[in-house]
């Protein structure tokens, strides 16, 4: 069976990925595909678990940079292995919200590890499962945080461990992106995501349209 299609969303806080991505996969399924949705951290049993260490302090003791980069890897390993691959494989399309350069502008552009490193510890982790279209939902940091800040006060949720962080963190991971955009020309596609949510949605369906034919 001919391999499916990997698709992810990538991007700062704020671009509205997860809500993209959920219209996206309405439109395929709606055309006849089967697709399988997958976040980052998470989508495995492990996954969760560590999203839920990562993003709430769920362990007392003070995360270093350097286990939070492994602890991401491990989530991402699994989700490869068990979720991705074999739904490739079963020429499914996969859909995940942030996957391995979220640790490269994370980690690597945002907390100042060697992008090399990031690039090399993700080619561990990720092995085949190299996407074949990258959505950079970019946003320029301020409006990304607006929209953010809207969104909790609605919610009542609190700013997670790496939503706190200040905003010059956030600008170093959008440049990052950036960067990462220029690198990989061929798997990237920059959207500008500070746009009304139907601009960018029709955005999306047009460049997913243009991967699927080709
Ligand atoms: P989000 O998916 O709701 O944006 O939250 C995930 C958070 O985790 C976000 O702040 C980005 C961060 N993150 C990293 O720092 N490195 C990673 O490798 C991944 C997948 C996410």
């Amino acid at each position: 069976m001919k391999r499916g299609k990997f698709i992810t969303f990538e991007g700062p806080e704020g671009g509205g990925k997860t809500t993209q991505a959920k219209r996206l996969i309405q439109r395929l399924r709606d055309a006849g595909f089967e697709v399988v949705y997958t976040r980052e951290p998470g989508g495995t049993e492990l996954g969760e678990a560590i999203r839920g260490i990562l993003q709430h302090d769920a362990i007392k003791e003070a995360l270093t940079d350097e286990s939070e980069v492994f602890l991401f890897l491990a989530s991402r390993a699994q989700l490869v292995r068990n979720v991705i691959l074999p739904a490739l494989a079963e020429g499914k399309i996969v859909i995940s919200d942030r996957f391995a350069d979220s640790t490269t502008a994370y980690q690597g552009y945002g907390r100042g590890f060697p992008v090399e490193t990031m690039i090399a510890m993700n080619a561990f982790a990720i092995g085949e499962a190299i996407p074949d279209v990258t959505l950079l939902l970019d946003v320029e940091i301020s409006a990304g945080f607006e929209r953010l800040a809207v969104r909790q006060k609605e919610l009542f949720e609190k700013a997670d461990r790496i939503e706190r962080e200040q905003r010059e963190f956030h600008e170093r991971v959008r440049n990052g992106y950036l960067e990462l955009a220029k690198r990989f020309p061929d798997r990237y596609r920059r959207i500008d995501a500070g746009r009304e949510p139907h601009l960018v949605e029709a955005d999306v369906w047009k460049t997913v349209n243009d991967v699927l034919r080709g």
